[in-house]
């Protein structure tokens, strides 16, 4: 196997995991195998939007691939955003949006605690596969930072000073619920070849 899609369209996800992968493997996008549909994301829990996401690049376009879908739980909203943390803001919003919404409904609460889960699900050859990772941490209760991307200025992962906005893409894929899947992900394929 050379060639791996990974089925989505959020170019900050592809950042991060391109570097993590085995240099023998070509990663590809959507926009790479000329997919351009809007693959829904239907169900409520991770493991299944992210088979959803990837057997659907599967069947229809024959690629091995993988899909990783992640939430946000925050244990003062009773884990909202979770599952729902591409569009807790309504449909259409921003990750803008999105962090205004939780820094509003966080405002005045002590218990700070949340944590990123990702969940990849992996298609060889129709063989399915699925890795975990999470990062625990806690939300602030303004925005910092510019790195990258959705919830990353509000969230501080545990025994650190800055936010995932606030260190760079490699320290964030040494601790980061999808580096650490990742890791799983690439453990799994060395083991193939
Ligand atoms: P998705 O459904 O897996 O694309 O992720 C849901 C939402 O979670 C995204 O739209 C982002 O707002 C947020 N998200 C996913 N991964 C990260 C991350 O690594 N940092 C910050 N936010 C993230």
């Amino acid at each position: 196997m050379d060639k791996l899609v990974f089925a989505t369209n959020n170019k900050h996800k592809i950042t991060e995991v391109a570097p993590l992968l085995p240099s023998h493997l070509k990663l590809l996008s959507l926009a790479d195998i000329q997919c351009f549909e809007e693959i829904e994301e239907p169900h409520n829990t991770l493991i299944d939007n992210a088979f959803e996401k990837a057997r659907f690049v599967y069947n229809r376009y024959k690629y091995n691939c993988f899909a990783d879908d992640t939430g946000l739980e925050i244990d003062a909203l009773d884990g909202r955003p979770g599952v729902f943390s591409a569009r807790y803001a309504g449909e259409n919003c921003s990750f803008e949006d999105n962090v205004k919404k939780v820094l509003q409904e966080m405002q005045g609460k002590s218990l700070r605690s949340a944590r990123f889960k990702t969940v990849i699900a992996l298609i060889i050859d129709g063989k399915e596969y699925s890795f975990e990772g999470a990062v625990e941490g806690e939300i602030i209760d303004h925005k910092s930072g510019k790195e990258g991307f959705g919830y990353d200025p509000i969230f501080k992962p545990i025994a650190y000073t800055e936010t995932f906005a606030e260190i760079s893409l490699e320290e964030k894929n040494k601790i980061s619920h999808r580096g650490l899947a990742t890791k799983k992900l690439i453990a799994f394929l060395n083991t193939l070849v």
